[in-house]
């Protein structure tokens, strides 16, 4: 695959195995979707951030995806999916596959090589924070 004009998304060193990288990509409809790219067992895969079992659990929450072993675990019920080809064969998410995404590894460094996506930012999906504004309070009246 051509890394040519790939987004470097990290380098193999920084990188261990058992560890992972939260990204966020662009779809073509313009829909954000946050990926993990995983070191599993002499492999470095990247898969949607999300269980096969409940589509709205994350793998990764926010400070690294939980690996054993080269196995991504669900924080929710604990089904182990393969790092190198994201298959479940345990638990809840038994006999699921985890979506995958494209990177390739050359000479050291990890590109994201999806044509399907575009690279968005490091980390997670930034919240929209403006309604936590705090309320007002000049409208009380006595
Ligand atoms: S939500 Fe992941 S195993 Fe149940």
């Amino acid at each position: 695959m051509e890394t040519d004009d790939a987004p470097c998304l990290t380098t193999v060193e920084n990188l261990p195995e058992n560890d992972s990288f939260l990204f966020t990509v662009r779809e073509r409809d313009g829909s954000e979707e946050e990926v993990v790219l995983v070191h599993g067992d002499d492999c470095i895969t990247a898969w949607k951030n999300f269980c096969q079992h409940e589509t709205d659990q994350r793998l990764d929450r926010g400070f690294g995806a939980a690996m054993r072993d080269g196995d991504i675990i669900c924080p929710k019920h604990g089904s182990m999916f393969d790092g190198c080809s994201g298959h479940c064969d345990n638990g809840k998410a038994a006999g699921s596959t985890l979506v995958s995404v494209d990177v390739t590894v050359d000479d050291g460094a990890v590109y994201l090589t999806d044509r399907t996506c575009e690279f968005a930012h490091e980390g997670g999906i930034e919240e929209d924070d403006e309604d936590d504004m705090p309320s007002s309070s000049s409208h009380l009246s006595f």
